[in-house]
């Protein structure tokens, strides 16, 4: 019987983690796509304590870097030939204007771009697995804001738009994954998992300042463990998620800038001479 493999990206907190602790018996080999090296291995650890016949296989890749992920996608097609399930979770909210190495706003690479490319790279690797399926952690912060030009490199910094814009993206590359290959197999899953207490826009304030506000917001806030059952429902019920966008779990029609296709076409192809490359 063929190994099953699941991807992740941003496994080490939050809902991600959450997550692969759930999946420690639905899949044979677990690849832990980390920037955290160390992080990783305490990750790994923890999964090989819940099933010490799963394989966990640690592998670095910035997101915030295309040359990361390139070098990641590599490592990853040098020793498999297939992946089941690949679930692109990680993400950062960013509160002060910053650029990728690369040139790019943050935000913009690290929760869209980076994703997009290693979509891209291990498409082949999902449609030679016999599930076929993607998952990509959205947020209903897509509503937040209209995409605009320029896309990767706006002129004015707001964290609020700039998050919402870049989740707007991983909605907008989920629709174009399931236009494009579902005919062939492939089942795409956009997941809002609701206001989730992690880690998330937590690290570039103080801890004083990001205790003050998550306490303010508490009440509004889901546990990891209730959160990550938005992810686990669709890696869990392929078929039934496939298409679709789901917010907490239901599945839910998108509104406003989600159904902007003809901007959906300009984004895309913007990304696509971005990152040089001719489809997803
Ligand atoms: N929390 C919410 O309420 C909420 C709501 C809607 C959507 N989401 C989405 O859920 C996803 C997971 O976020 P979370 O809330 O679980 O946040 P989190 O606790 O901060 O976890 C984020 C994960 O992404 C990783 N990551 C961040 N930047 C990275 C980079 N440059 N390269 C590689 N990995 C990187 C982090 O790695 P380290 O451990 O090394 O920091 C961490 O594993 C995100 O896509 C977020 O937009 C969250």
């Amino acid at each position: 019987m063929t190994e099953s493999i699941l991807a992740i990206t941003g496994p080490t907190s939050g809902l991600g983690r959450g997550t692969v602790l759930e999946l420690v018996d639905t899949f044979d080999r677990i690849l832990l796509l980390c920037r955290n090296l160390e992080k990783g291995a305490r990750l790994k650890d923890d999964l090989l304590d819940l099933n010490a016949n799963l394989s966990v296989d640690i592998v670095w890749c910035d997101l915030s870097e295309l040359s990361s992920v390139n070098d990641a996608a590599k490592t990853i097609k040098d020793r498999y030939d297939h992946i089941d399930c690949l679930i692109n979770n990680a993400g950062i909210v960013s509160t002060s204007k910053q650029e990728s190495v690369d040139g790019y706003e943050l935000m913009m690479a690290t929760n869209y771009l980076c994703p997009f490319l290693l979509t891209h790279l291990l498409l082949p690797l999902v449609m030679n697995s016999e599930r076929k399926q993607v998952i990509v952690v959205s947020s209903g912060a897509y509503k937040f804001a209209p995409m605009k030009q320029p896309f990767f490199k706006p002129k004015r910094f707001s964290p609020i738009t700039g998050y919402g814009r870049s989740k707007l993206g991983n909605l907008y590359m989920a629709q174009e994954l399931h236009e494009k290959y579902s005919r062939q197999g492939l089942k795409t899953t956009a997941v809002h998992p609701g206001m989730v207490s992690t880690n998330l826009g937590k690290s570039n304030v103080s801890k004083k300042v990001a205790d003050g506000i998550f306490k303010l917001l508490d009440p509004f806030f889901v546990t990891v463990e209730e959160g990550a059952q938005s992810v686990l429902a669709a890696v869990k019920n392929p078929d039934t998620y496939a298409g679709f966008y789901s917010e907490e779990g239901k599945i839910t029609v998108v509104k406003k800038h989600g159904n902007d296709v003809e901007m959906r076409r300009a984004f895309i192809d913007a990304t696509l001479e971005e990152l040089d490359i001719q489809s997803l």
